[in-house]
């Protein structure tokens, strides 16, 4: 698992030390209105979840650093499918302090970089809630496509849900960023 830099941004393999974090994130009202998870999240089952991480290779974890190394979120692909070179995305910036400043975008942007060129994968996809304009704006920068339409997929808080679909092939992938470096 590598540390990939960007121009704002270093992703960065999780560690237990971010656990926490990523409980707050994933339990913070107006996040998870742009999530599609029921359960609230605790932190015992957290550090289970993240043992088994350690030899899931079906997803890949990164806390989201800035260059001063603040850790602001979370991101990685999970659903990664190898024979047929596809994954879906997720980020969550769960510090908002650092919402609305092209972070997600860039965030986006250089793990989809890695997702093409490093893991070889062709597709990145993700099902997103339509109640969330910033994200697809972020994607519809990237290139991503809007493929369908699931109609009431989930419940959440009660409610039916739609999703998006949306998919990203790598001859579409416009980055955003200019430095992308591994290490
Ligand atoms: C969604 C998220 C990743 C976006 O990150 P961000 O750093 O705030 O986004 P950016 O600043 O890169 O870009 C946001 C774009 O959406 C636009 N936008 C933001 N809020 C908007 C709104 N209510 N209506 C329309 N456009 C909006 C911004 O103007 C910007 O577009 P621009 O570059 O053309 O100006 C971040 O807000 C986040 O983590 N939210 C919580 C979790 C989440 O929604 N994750 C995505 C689902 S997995």
């Amino acid at each position: 698992m590598p540390r990939i830099i960007s121009d704002n941004i270093v992703l960065r393999p999780l560690e237990s030390r971010d656990l926490e974090n990523r409980v707050a994130w994933f339990n913070d009202p107006q996040v998870r209105q742009t999530l599609v998870v029921t359960e609230q999240f605790e932190i015992e089952k957290t550090r289970r979840w993240f043992e088994r991480l350690q030899s899931d290779r079906s997803r890949v974890e990164f806390a989201i650093d800035t260059p001063e190394g603040i850790t602001i979120g979370v991101t990685g692909l999970v659903g990664i499918e190898k024979e047929h070179a596809v994954a879906e995305c997720y980020c969550i910036i769960g510090n908002r302090d650092y919402w609305g400043k092209k972070l997600g975008t860039e965030i986006h942007s250089a793990l989809i970089q890695w997702a093409f060129e490093v893991l070889g994968l062709v597709k990145i996809r993700a099902d997103i809630r339509t109640n969330n304009p910033a994200i697809f704006r972020v994607v519809e920068k990237l290139g991503f496509k809007i493929e369908g339409t699931l109609r009431q997929e989930k419940v959440v808080s009660g409610q039916r849900i739609d999703l998006n679909r949306i998919g990203l092939l790598r001859s579409e992938f416009t980055p955003t960023h200019k430095r992308f470096e591994i290490q």
